[in-house]
């Protein structure tokens, strides 16, 4: 499993015209390679992120993954790729707030026609289990604190055990003690699956417990 970004550019529309945003960026990562991106707000970091996912397509380079160009695929597969490769960690949790946590859990496996509703469902109970919320199996979000709902959200992440693991900002609305618990979180998980994980944090903490660090500066991914 690799993942290679080559002279990546992304330029969104505006009514102003063109805005550049990231400028040939390269990066390859292997699986078991962590990386935690930093820069300041409005750098691209979420955009990076977001092109490295298939969440949206660059203006220019490639991305692959496993040398699939998935950018290359029609619509369709594209979103099933996506699916069963990548799994997200947003700032924000994105529970549903009428579904239990296992339920929430099990939201990306009901389009998936890589397993059986039992399959998911008994791996969906070990990676509660592994977050340390297998006694809360039946509570809604709103019953969860804020650390408690973002470890739920790393176990929907990991359900569909995806080959490239991003978060997103995970620990921005959590304080230090849940921040550090959800990054041991990551990383520990990142290690046992072996996936390849990509973290975007603004916590210098966070930032320092990963092998490669990187920074986006002024369009470009520089290697901190
Ligand atoms: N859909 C969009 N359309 C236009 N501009 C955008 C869009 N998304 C992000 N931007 C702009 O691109 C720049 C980078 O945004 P983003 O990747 O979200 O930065 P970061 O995550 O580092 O804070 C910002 O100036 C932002 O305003
Ligand atoms: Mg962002």
């Amino acid at each position: 499993m690799s993942l290679v970004a080559a002279g990546l550019s992304k330029e969104y529309p505006t009514r102003a015209g063109p805005l550049p945003v990231l400028r040939n960026v390269d990066l390859t990562l292997a699986r078991g390679d962590a990386l935690a991106v930093t820069g300041p707000s409005g750098s691209g970091k979420s955009t990076l992120l977001h092109l490295l996912g298939t969440l949206d397509r660059p203006t220019a380079g490639r991305v692959t993954l496993d040398g699939t160009d998935p950018f290359a695929l029609p619509e369709a597969d594209l979103a099933a790729f996506r699916n069963r490769r990548v799994g997200f960690v947003f700032q924000d949790h994105h529970l549903l707030p009428q579904c239990s946590v296992l339920e929430n859990v099990l939201v990306p496996t009901l389009v998936s026609r890589d397993t059986t509703p039992a399959d998911a469902e008994a791996y969906a109970r070990q990676l509660l289990d592994r977050v340390g919320l297998a006694g809360r199996l039946d509570h809604r979000p709103a019953e969860l604190s804020g650390g408690e709902r973002q470890r739920v959200a790393v176990a929907r992440a990991l359900v569909l055990k995806p080959v490239l693991l991003l978060a997103d900002e995970p620990t921005g609305n959590l304080d230090r003690k849940n921040a550090a618990a959800v990054g041991e979180l990551l990383l520990g998980l990142h290690r046992q699956e072996n996936t390849v994980l990509v973290v975007v944090t603004h916590s210098a903490d966070l930032a320092r417990m990963f092998p490669r660090r990187a920074e986006v500066n002024d369009g470009t991914l520089v290697t901190a």
